[in-house]
Order: structure tokens, then C-alpha cells, then sequence
């Protein structure tokens, strides 16, 4: 892990789960305008393949931290890069996620509290970790990546996808004064590794028309983050589903009641 100062007047971004899908597109993104990046995951291989890409391509000073999350050994040399004071983080984007394959009562509940770590205690953590400094420099940025099942009823996922929108909300409208600008990307269905690595086709998971492309994602999260707004949620046609999601959450739970009482009731 390379430790000299950052030479951008941008300063040095950190990315967790930077080498694949939303997380790889932010790493490229904040690179190529400009800031130093610090590259976050558990694969080596694939992180020095991400750093030998940005150095070639965007020419910046790139670090890795290779870490699992969700251990706390291996966390603390994350938290331990972002409080520096010599070399500070001024862009941290939480974005290291996975969904479960199975149901919350079929899920061991070890594996069902790793994801709510990943999803919800993590970001915290980071979070805390960066801001002491970003408040006394008196600028920054906190980015976490939610989704917009955070807004409907669906298992753990969704509500441990919620806590970075409800947060955000809370921190935007509390540290903004203060310099810091605290951003929830809430994107629909993004083609990334994610549901390959549940197990789950594409196709069979929503129509095409709902897909969307990370690059186009990242750019819009980065715009409404710079223009200082809490929640970002990518697309016309996600922006008119997450209005008629809150209106329809009474239905979705009914739907969800109907749709389990007929998977589970015993045949006549
Ligand atoms: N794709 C979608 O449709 C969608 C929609 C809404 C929200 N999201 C959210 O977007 C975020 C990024 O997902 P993605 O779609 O880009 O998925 P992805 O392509 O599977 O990327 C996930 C990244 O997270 C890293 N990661 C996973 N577990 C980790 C751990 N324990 N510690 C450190 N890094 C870890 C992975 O790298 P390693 O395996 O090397 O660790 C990888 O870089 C997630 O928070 C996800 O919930 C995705």
C-alpha cells in the first residue's frame, strides 16, 4: 500500500468494492477527474488489475487495500487509511454490497447479519471514520450506495438498505453547513456482477427496459452528490417508480402476504 501524499488539487478518493460493477465505475469516474484513489476488496488480483487500469489510463496516484469488510482485523486498516491527516480521504463512497440467494428464514442467521454489516454498519463505521477530519478541513464527501429497494418492503436487503438513505438524509441536512456533503445513490437494476453472483439470470429477474448501465449511474450520483442533494436516483423511469413505490407500499405487503400464504399453504 503505497502512503505519499496525494498530488491532486482534487485530493484522493476511497471506493470500497472497486473492482467490479457500480464500485469499478466510481473508482474510474473519480479518477479521471482527477482525484487520487484508494481501491478497496477483497480479491488482489482483480484490485491490482483496477490499479494497473487507472494508472495507465488516468494517470493518478492509486493505493489498494485488500480487506474483507466484514472482519474486523481487516477493516481497521480501511478506517485506519481514512482518519490520515497526512495524506487525507476527501471523497469516501461506501458501494461494497451483495444480496442473499434465499430467504431470511432459510439464510443461517450468520450470513444474514454479515450482510446487514456490510450493508448498514459498515458505511457507519467508514463514515465516522472519515468525518472528524472532513468537518475540521471543512470539506468532503460521504457517498453510500443504497438502492431503491430501500424505499419497498422486501426482506433484509431492503431494510438494511433503507439505514443509508434514512442517514444520509439526517447527515446532508446536519454537516452540509459545516462543509460536508452526505449523498444516498438509490439506483434500480444496475448490469453488474451482482445477480450472477446470487445465482439469479438477468432476464429472469426484471425486462430489459428496467436495466441500467453502471456508467450512466455513477455519472448521475456524482452530479447530484456535487450539487449538494441528499438521495440520487438515476432515470426518469426509476424517479416515477420510487413515487409510485411509497404510495404502494400498503399493496406490497399485500401482495407479499397473498404470494406467501400460496407458496406455504398445505394442498387440499
Ligand atoms: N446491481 C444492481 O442492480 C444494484 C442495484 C441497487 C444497489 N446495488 C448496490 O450496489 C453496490 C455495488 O454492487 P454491484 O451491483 O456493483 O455488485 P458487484 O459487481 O458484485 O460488485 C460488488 C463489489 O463489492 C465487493 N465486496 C463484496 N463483499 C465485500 C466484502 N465483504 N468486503 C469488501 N468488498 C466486498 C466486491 O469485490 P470482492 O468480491 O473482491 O470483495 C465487488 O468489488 C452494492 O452495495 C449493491 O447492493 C446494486
Amino acid at each position: 500500500m503505497a502512503t505519499r501524499s496525494s498530488r491532486s488539487p482534487t485530493g484522493t478518493a476511497l471506493v470500497t468494492g472497486a473492482t467490479s460493477g457500480i464500485g469499478a465505475e466510481f473508482a474510474r469516474q473519480l479518477a479521471h477527474a482527477g482525484y487520487d484513489v484508494v481501491l478497496v476488496a477483497r480479491n488482489s488480483a482483480r484490485l491490482e488489475a483496477m490499479a494497473t487500469e487507472l494508472r495507465d489510463t488516468a494517470r493518478i496516484t492509486v493505493e489498494v487495500i485488500s480487506a474483507d469488510l466484514t472482519n474486523a482485523t481487516e477493516r481497521e486498516l480501511v478506517e485506519s487509511r481514512l482518519k490520515s491527516a497526512t495524506n487525507p480521504i476527501t471523497y469516501l463512497v461506501n458501494n461494497a454490497g451483495y444480496g442473499l440467494p434465499q430467504e431470511f428464514d432459510t439464510n443461517s442467521v450468520d450470513d444474514e447479519a454479515r450482510m446487514l454489516e456490510l450493508l448498514a454498519t459498515v458505511p457507519m463505521r467508514l463514515s465516522h471514520a472519515v468525518l472528524g477530519g472532513m468537518l475540521a478541513r471543512g470539506a468532503g464527501t460521504v457517498l453510500t450506495v443504497a438502492s431503491i429497494a430501500g424505499e419497498a418492503p422486501l426482506g433484509l436487503y431492503s431494510a438494511a438498505k433503507a439505514w443509508p438513505l434514512s442517514f444520509s438524509r439526517w447527515a446532508n441536512a446536519h454537516y452540509r453547513g459545516r462543509g460536508v456533503t452526505f449523498a444516498a445513490l438509490a439506483p434500480g437494476f444496475v448490469r453488474t456482477e451482482f445477480h450472477a453472483r446470487l445465482g439469479i439470470e438477468r432476464e429472469a429477474m426484471a425486462p430489459k427496459w428496467m436495466w441500467l448501465e453502471a456508467e450512466f449511474v455513477v455519472r448521475s450520483a456524482l452530479r447530484s452528490a456535487a450539487r449538494g442533494r441528499a438521495v440520487s436516483i438515476p432515470s426518469v423511469r426509476y424517479k416515477f417508480l420510487w413515487a409510485l413505490m411509497k404510495l404502494a407500499q400498503p399493496l406490497i405487503l399485500l401482495f407479499v402476504a397473498r404470494a406467501s400464504r400460496a407458496a406455504h399453504e398445505p394442498a387440499s
